[in-house]
């Protein structure tokens, strides 16, 4: 029974839809909080890199001895998989797939004949409608959001989204499954950007319309807000560790949905992206990472 009186269902199996960053790192909180979890992917290669990363932070929590078991038994509980029909008889399937409308629906329309019709499907999405996505498939009251942040095994938080046709047990069990992968949900709804990104976007897009005034250097301004407000990453390196790629794409769809400036996107950013200058992922963004433990700011 949850706090609102709600019986769960109980969650054992976790399908995970996508090993890339994401992906990759909500399987592995889930691993390490006991779950059997299958990662699907649509080719080997992306297992691999997926597992090499998981294996990777999973050393370093054992070497932190921040893990209750060795990495191998948690690794255990972990499957990569090329096929559907191994997610068959998953208690909860978390989508992180590129973030596009029309991949995304694609996918759910092709599991939801495949899997269990009692399962849980929750989208890992940042800011696409929660709404739109559970049109493909014929469970939209068990189709919630739930939405983790970079770099997952370490950011203790996850939002967990309701919309107007999700089930009170469902959000609940996904609320409480939230706490059992050892985050802080916090309940929202959906309305593009939920909590996190509605704050954060346009204080993102205004440190680079600050820059682009004159206000200060990127370095500056990263570092005002690190050392002026004690945030761990000024906004610019979290411009480039999240990627601008995806921020302008975000800024896009919240814009679409609110039509006010401060979710539209400055020209600098456009012109960071268009020329492929996407951040730390690409070697470039706002700052370049040629060598990467000394990041160089650029000057636009
Ligand atoms: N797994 C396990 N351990 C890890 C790890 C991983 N993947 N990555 C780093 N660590 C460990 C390190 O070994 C280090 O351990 P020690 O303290 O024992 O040395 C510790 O974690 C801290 O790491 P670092 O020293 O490398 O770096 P840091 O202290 O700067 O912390 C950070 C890194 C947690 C990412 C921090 O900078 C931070 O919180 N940044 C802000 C991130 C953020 O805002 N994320 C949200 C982005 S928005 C989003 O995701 C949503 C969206 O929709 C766009």
């Amino acid at each position: 029974m949850t706090e609102f009186g709600l019986t769960q269902m109980e969650i054992k199996k976790v399908g995970v839809l996508g090993c890339g960053l994401m992906g990759s790192g909500i399987a592995q909180v889930a691993a390490m909080a006991g779950f059997d979890v299958t990662v699907l992917e649509v080719e080997q290669k992306f297992l691999d890199k997926g597992f090499a990363g998981i294996e990777k932070s999973l050393a370093k929590f054992a070497e932190k001895a921040a893990l209750k078991e060795t990495p191998q038994a948690v690794r255990a509980r972990l499957k990569g998989t090329t096929s559907k029909q191994d997610l068959a008889d998953c208690d909860i399937v978390i989508e992180a797939i590129i973030e596009n409308v029309e991949e995304k629906k694609k996918m759910w329309a092709s599991l939801d004949p495949i899997v269990k019709k009692e399962a849980i499907f929750a989208t890992n999405t940042s800011s696409i409608s929660v709404t739109e996505l559970l049109t493909a498939v014929k469970r939209p009251e068990r189709f919630i959001g739930l939405h983790f942040f970079n770099p997952v095994p370490l950011m203790k938080l996850v939002e967990v989204v309701k919309t107007i046709a999700t089930a009170p047990d469902v959000y609940e069990t996904a609320y409480e499954f939230g706490k059992k992968l050892g985050k802080v949900p916090v309940r929202t709804s959906d309305k593009t950007g939920f909590i996190v990104n509605r704050l954060l976007v346009p204080y993102l897009l205004d440190a680079i319309r600050a820059y682009e005034e004159g206000v200060g250097s990127i370095e500056d301004i990263d570092n005002a807000m690190k050392l002026g407000c004690g945030y761990p990453m000024g906004p610019f390196t979290l411009l480039d560790f999240v990627g601008l790629d995806t921020t302008y794409y975000i800024t896009h769809v919240m814009y679409d949905e609110f039509k006010e400036r401060r979710f539209a996107s400055p020209p600098l950013l456009k012109r960071l992206v268009m020329a492929g200058w996407y951040g730390k992922k690409t070697g470039r963004g706002f700052y370049d990472y040629a060598d990467p433990a000394n990041p160089k700011a650029g000057t636009f």
